[in-house]
């Protein structure tokens, strides 16, 4: 098992939720870090909380010269490139009936295609290191929200290709994995325009019942499976379920539940 100790680690999306947690999990256990963001301000304010192991750039994984902009400074940052976590992602719903075009050509950009294209910008890098790569799936493709065929479709798409990417690059020693988060509280349905806070950690937590564990996760919960991908050195095409037990799709029995009560009250 590596040790994140003396790690470069380029974070997309880095300036909240998950990417945010998972660089600082990363940094208080002795890495290097860059994230990015397209809200210069937001990612700024990140980099400020995360100190001196951390570097800000503002940048959109889905423009060619800033993901090259992305590498080069994970690059004089960490003076190398150990891991890349394509984090960076965004939520777009919509009935079937009514979807958007364009909306979804760039969900579709940001969460699958900037993905890849960085992935392979890394790889020579990535391979100097026999670094590692991780995506970052969804429970949505474990259970089914009606209403979200958009986002489920981009996040089964990267779980797709993690198994051929840990196939292709295997021969130079990179390992390729994938994250299956569950319900976490972030910003993403805010910042689609889909919901306010409140609202947001309210349908969240109304999930509560339906984890096996009987609650929804924290960021840093996610963070330390990234840091175990990251780290782990015979794990690869490997598809990670964190989410305390929502992807199990617990169905209650009403047979049995019907007879115990009768039972009870026997
Ligand atoms: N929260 C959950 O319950 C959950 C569950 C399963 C999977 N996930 C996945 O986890 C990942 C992180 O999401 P999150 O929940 O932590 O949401 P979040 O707090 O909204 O974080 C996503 C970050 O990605 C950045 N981003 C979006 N598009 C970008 C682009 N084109 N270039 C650069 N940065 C971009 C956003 O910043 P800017 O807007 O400033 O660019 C934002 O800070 C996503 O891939 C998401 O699909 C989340």
């Amino acid at each position: 098992m590596k040790s994140l100790e003396g790690m470069s680690i380029l974070v997309t999306g880095g300036g909240s939720g998950i990417g945010l947690g998972t660089a600082r999990y990363c940094i208080e256990r002795g890495a290097k870090v860059t994230i990015c963001g397209r809200r210069e301000d937001k990612i700024q304010a990140a980099g400020a909380e995360l100190g001196d192991a951390c570097r800000a750039v503002a940048a959109d994984v889905t423009l060619a010269a800033d993901r090259q902009k992305l590498l080069e400074t994970a690059i004089h940052h960490g003076g190398q490139l150990d891991a890349l976590i394509n984090n960076a992602g965004n939520m777009y719903r919509g009935a079937i009936t009514e979807l958007d075009e364009t909306a979804l050509q760039e969900v579709f950009h940001t969460n699958v295609i900037a993905a890849m294209m960085l992935t392979g910008l890394c790889t020579p890098s990535l391979a100097h290191k026999e670094g590692a790569v991780v995506f970052v799936g969804s429970i949505h493709t474990r259970r089914a929200f009606p209403g979200a065929s958009p986002y489920a479709a981009t996040k089964a798409a990267v779980q797709g290709l993690t198994r051929v990417l840990a196939a292709e690059l295997g021969e130079q020693r990179i390992r390729v994995n994938c994250l299956l988060p569950g319900a976490v509280f972030t910003e993403i349905n805010q910042r689609a325009g889909l919901m306010d806070d409140e609202t947001a950690l309210q349908r969240l937590e109304g999930m509560s019942d339906l984890h096996a564990l009987g609650r929804i996760g924290t960021p840093e919960e996610i963070a330390e499976a990234m840091a175990y991908l990251i780290c782990a050195e015979w794990v690869t095409g490997a598809m990670i379920d964190i989410d305390g037990g929502l992807g199990l799709g617990i169905t209650a029995d009403p047979a049995i539940n019907k007879s115990k009560e009768s039972s009870e009250h026997e």
